[in-house]
């Protein structure tokens, strides 16, 4: 991304002197939902961000443009702004002053490349951005796992999403060509390296802007809570899915609302996809991997019902032409759909869909190529 604009406007607004902070989107490759059930997922940081102007102003008063949006806002440390994407960075700045760290007002110019609602975290990034740059800024001596956890500290108390960790751990901690294999219970991970050889990873957006995720996502979430108290009733140790087998959730399909057993039996199943794709990419086994996704695709669709027409559609085409895994990416409801190709088959599959889907949709959906980059930076 070319930063001269958002750097132009600082100087215009708020004079020469500023630092500037980028930190990632992100795509996952499978594990979808696993997360805030301490389970396993694989992510990669892209190389579309956000990036923020920002320097301290001498006041406890935030005043901050938001590039892309056109609209300012100005709220004192402790007030709750107008605009809704200005809760992210109040909501950061809140959760730092919880954790009683001492940051002050500044001003800033933010924007970037990251489509929003397309299911590639733009709100993480925008965490990430803010808690990175107020880390170095203030010298608030976080450590990468910390800073993670305050952006989703700030996502859940602030903007009311209860999401898991994945999303801000991948800004933050992305490194090029890898892709990031996060255990979510312990937070230990490993990163290993994505080179697909003649394979390639290209997003299709459904262009269809999620607006029902944050509800939905927060009734799921609430299913599989419900799903672990009674399974707790019987095995008192299991705290999470993660702890679950699908014979011990066998046990309970009497017990359990047909919707909560469905939703439950897709997250220990999509757990241990994760594991066995970690094994097939490690072996260079793509057509594997590709099957795992297309398997995580119909959980998230029939079991998780998390889907939709466009990306059932989207994946759909992906299958007939010939793709080695295709499946819906994020919290669902629209949004990108990620696919695993070999090489030679770009060309015709990128024109099967774009004119399947306007045929049906009358619109086409929107290609991004996928390169992974880096996590949360200090660019100057
Ligand atoms: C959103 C959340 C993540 C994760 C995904 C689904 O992106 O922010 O924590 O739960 O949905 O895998």
């Amino acid at each position: 991304m070319d930063y001269s604009a958002i750097c132009n406007q600082f100087v215009k607004r708020y004079g020469e002197d500023y630092s500037l902070y980028a930190s990632p989107g992100r795509v996952n490759l499978i594990g979808e939902h696993t997360d805030y059930n301490g389970g396993f997922v694989l992510p990669g940081a892209i190389d579309k961000v956000i990036v923020a102007a920002i320097r301290p102003n001498g006041t406890d008063t935030i005043r901050v443009y938001s590039y892309d949006m056109k609209e300012t806002e100005e709220f004192a440390l402790d007030e709750k702004p107008i605009q809704s994407w200005a809760m992210y960075i109040y909501g950061v700045v809140n959760e730092l002053l919880k954790a009683g760290k001492e940051v002050h007002g500044f001003d800033c110019v933010f924007g970037g490349d990251i489509p929003i609602g397309s299911g590639l975290s733009t709100s993480a990034a925008l965490e990430s951005t803010f808690v990175f740059a107020l880390n170095d800024l203030y010298q608030l001596g976080l450590e990468k796992m910390e800073m993670a956890k305050i952006g989703q500290a700030a996502e859940h108390n602030s903007v009311g999403v209860r999401c898991g960790i994945m999303d801000q751990f991948a800004s933050v901690f992305g490194e090029e060509g890898h892709v990031l294999r996060l255990d979510c219970r312990s937070l230990e991970y490993e990163s290993l390296p994505f080179h697909p050889g003649h394979c390639r990873v290209v997003l299709l957006d459904t262009q269809v802007k999620h607006n029902l995720a944050a509800s939905e996502y927060n009734i799921r979430r609430s299913e599989c809570e419900e799903g672990v108290a009674t399974i707790q009733k019987k095995y008192p140790k299991v705290q999470l899915l993660r702890d679950v087998t699908p014979e011990m959730l066998g046990e309970f399909k009497k017990k359990l609302k047909e919707s909560t057993f469905r939703r439950c039996m897709y997250v220990i199943r999509e757990n241990l996809r994760v594991l066995e794709a970690q094994d097939a990419l490690k072996a260079g086994d793509y057509q594997k991997f590709g099957a795992l996704m297309f398997a995580s695709h119909e959980g998230l669709s029939k079991e998780y019902n998390v889907s939709c027409e466009e990306s059932d559609f989207l994946v759909d085409v992906a299958r007939q032409c010939g793709v080695l895994g295709a499946r819906m990416m994020g919290g669902g409801f629209g949004g990108c759909t990620i696919n695993l190709l070999d090489e030679s088959l770009y060309d015709e599959f990128i024109q099967k869909a774009i004119s399947s889907y306007k045929e049906k949709f009358r619109k086409a959906p929107k290609i991004y190529d996928v390169k992974i980059g880096n996590g949360s930076r200090k660019i100057k």
